[in-house]
């Protein structure tokens, strides 16, 4: 008897506008940790449905890639599907009976790496992620066995976070530093280098930000 009356319910809820709501649909923005082999690689999806078509796209930032379009997605009820091409991947998976979670395998070469998203509210914001920037502005250069002979990433990672800001803000690397604001360069630094919190010297002996000027303040005292 229950069971009827909660199927009974759940028909009801489902002809309303609340089944075609976000948490029943697949669309939305999901964030997971691909593992493998001692590695975590974060993957956020971005999933919506535009005139009927299903379609979205993949942030990869420790691998420097956003907005990857996704290819063959298919949704049915709760079961998700889509694939990504260089390198190649394909994901199938479903969501939870809430529509806050979606699980299933990652398939790319011969691993097959189980995953859990999870529904995020809004989008993260990668632009002053320090691995997303090194492996976007820094390690086609800074990778192992390089042509180019810049630094390993041990090397840098073994240095000093303000000696990695310094060679971008006045050194050797000024050029790679200049394509980036004075909070992705800390932002970097602190993410490779090691010990103190390294700062962005444009904030060094700066006013803070909205400071009046002092002459204009009204009162006085002498
Ligand atoms: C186009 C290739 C290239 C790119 C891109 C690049 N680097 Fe370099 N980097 C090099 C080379 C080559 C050296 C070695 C230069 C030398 O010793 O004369 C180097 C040296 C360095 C050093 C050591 C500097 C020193 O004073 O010894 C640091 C730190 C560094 N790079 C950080 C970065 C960071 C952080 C980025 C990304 C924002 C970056 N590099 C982007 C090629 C590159």
């Amino acid at each position: 008897m229950w069971r009827l009356v909660a199927g009974h319910a759940l028909l009801w809820v489902c002809a309303s506008a609340a089944c075609a709501g976000e948490n029943d649909s697949a669309n939305g923005v999901w964030n997971g940790v691909l593992q493998t082999s001692g590695q975590q690689q974060r993957i956020v999806l971005h999933i919506e449905t535009d005139q009927g078509a299903i379609q979205g796209t993949l942030d990869s930032p420790d691998t420097g890639r956003l907005g990857i379009p996704l290819a063959m997605v298919k949704a049915e009820q709760k079961a998700l599907q889509f694939e990504v091409r260089e390198p190649h991947a394909a994901f199938q998976g479903s969501l939870s009976a809430d529509g806050n979670s979606l699980t299933g395998d990652w398939k790319q070469g011969l691993d097959v790496i189980h995953v859990t998203f999870t529904r995020l509210a809004q989008a993260p914001d990668f632009r002053q992620d320090g691995p997303y920037l090194f492996r976007a502005n820094c390690a086609q250069c800074h990778t192992p066995f390089n042509p180019v002979r810049a630094p390993w990433p041990a090397t840098l990672q073994a240095m000093q976070k303000s000696a990695i800001l310094g060679a971008l803000e006045n050194g050797k690397m000024r050029a790679a530093g200049a394509a980036l604001s004075s909070e992705q360069r800390a932002a970097i630094a602190n993410y490779l280098g090691r010990s103190e919190v390294a700062q962005p010297s444009a904030a060094v002996n700066a006013c803070p930000a909205g400071l009046k000027g002092m002459a204009n303040t009204p009162l006085w005292n002498g």
